[in-house]
């Protein structure tokens, strides 16, 4: 994995966020559109405020191999560019005249899942949430009249969509140390769990989405095609991956799998 390039990229991007300037004008939504947009951006603000001590304690068990060599210092890194995401929808909710939240029930779950099984479930419910957060800011940013929201939606956008590849570039290689079958069942559970976060997102938010004109199915299939279209990028690149190796071995005299696959971790 190309930990450096990770390394750069969030040194140079959390940056940007703290020094994000927000359109000094103040919030003219109706009622209705100003009070659920509140309430589900507060909600969306918890949950980027973790201080990834999870996160950072399952990535120290991996900090001795290799080819993961600097994905410490990564994570570290992305985690304070979450915590830049949670200032900045933290200023958002202010302009909004809303409460920020010190609980919340999605949110709640969301953390408990999280510890539930080792570092590829913790980063896969991340991921999860990821999917759905680019759904979301993608849809505020597009039908959200109000200029402060749209440009903190804007830039969360783009945002998560690096950490989308951040999080594909960590998971091809852990998945690319399983076999064909245990990837198929990854996917199946990973399909499953998104479908679940992306009904239940749906209806506790549906009160800001039907603000913004979308219904909760519409939300649903539109997150289904962003799974879809991560999920197709990952088995892309491991099936080039595992063609390479095909070709590797049928070039090269004595090249035997088994002796390729004693350089790839197992994943724990
Ligand atoms: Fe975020
Ligand atoms: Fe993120």
């Amino acid at each position: 994995m190309n930990t450096q390039h990770w390394i750069s990229h969030f040194e140079a991007n959390t940056r940007l966020n703290h020094e994000l300037q927000l359109p000094d004008t103040a919030c003219d939504l109706p009622e209705h559109v100003r009070s659920s947009l509140a309430r589900s951006i507060a909600i969306f603000q918890l949950g980027e405020s973790g201080g990834g001590t999870r996160l950072r304690r399952y990535t120290r068990s991996i900090a001795s191999l290799e080819h993961l060599k600097g994905y410490q210092r990564a994570v570290d890194l992305f985690v304070a560019e979450e915590q830049s995401h949670a200032a900045l929808l933290a200023r958002t909710v202010k302009h909004l005249r809303g409460t920020l939240l010190q609980k919340q029930w999605t949110n709640s779950i969301f953390r408990w899942m999280r510890d539930l099984v080792n570092l590829e479930f913790n980063i896969q419910v991340l991921l999860t949430a990821e999917l759905i957060a680019e759904v979301y800011f993608g849809q505020l940013s597009l039908r959200c009249s109000d200029p402060v929201v749209q440009t903190v939606a804007k830039k969360l956008l783009r945002d998560e969509m690096g950490h989308l590849s951040f999080q594909r570039d960590f998971l091809f290689e852990r998945l690319n140390a399983l076999t064909p079958a245990m990837q198929r069942l990854w996917r199946w559970q990973f399909q499953a769990i998104h479908f679940a976060t992306a009904c239940v997102v749906s209806w506790d938010h549906r009160d800001c989405l039907r603000s913004l004109n979308v219904t909760p199915a519409n939300f649903r299939s539109r997150a289904l095609r962003c799974w879809q279209s991560f999920q197709s990028r990952l088995e892309r690149r491991l099936h080039e991956h595992e063609s390479h190796i095909r070709h590797d071995e049928g070039s090269t005299p004595g090249y035997s799998r088994s002796s390729n696959a004693t350089m790839q971790s197992p994943v724990s």
